[in-house]
């Protein structure tokens, strides 16, 4: 996921993916490109879309990077 790439890299993103992607926090709230976000394979549903309502600024082409493989 995009959540792993932050880690796997050790980038210094602060505070992002505080949930671990247990879908419970909200913080790996990304905004894609419309272009990038129509090439992804699925859209947010169920637990991730209900979680995306409480990011800040959430688009029509939020995800979460915890839910983006
Ligand atoms: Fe918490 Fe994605 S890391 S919801």
């Amino acid at each position: 996921s995009f959540l792993d790439v932050v880690v796997n890299n050790d980038l210094s993103l602060e505070g992002y993916g505080a949930c671990e992607g247990t879908l419970t926090c909200s913080t790996c709230h990304l905004v894609f490109k419309k272009e990038d976000f129509e090439q992804l394979p699925d859209r947010p549903e169920g637990e991730e879309s209900d979680m995306l309502e409480l990011a800040r600024g959430v688009t029509d082409t939020s995800r979460l990077g915890c839910q983006v493989f």
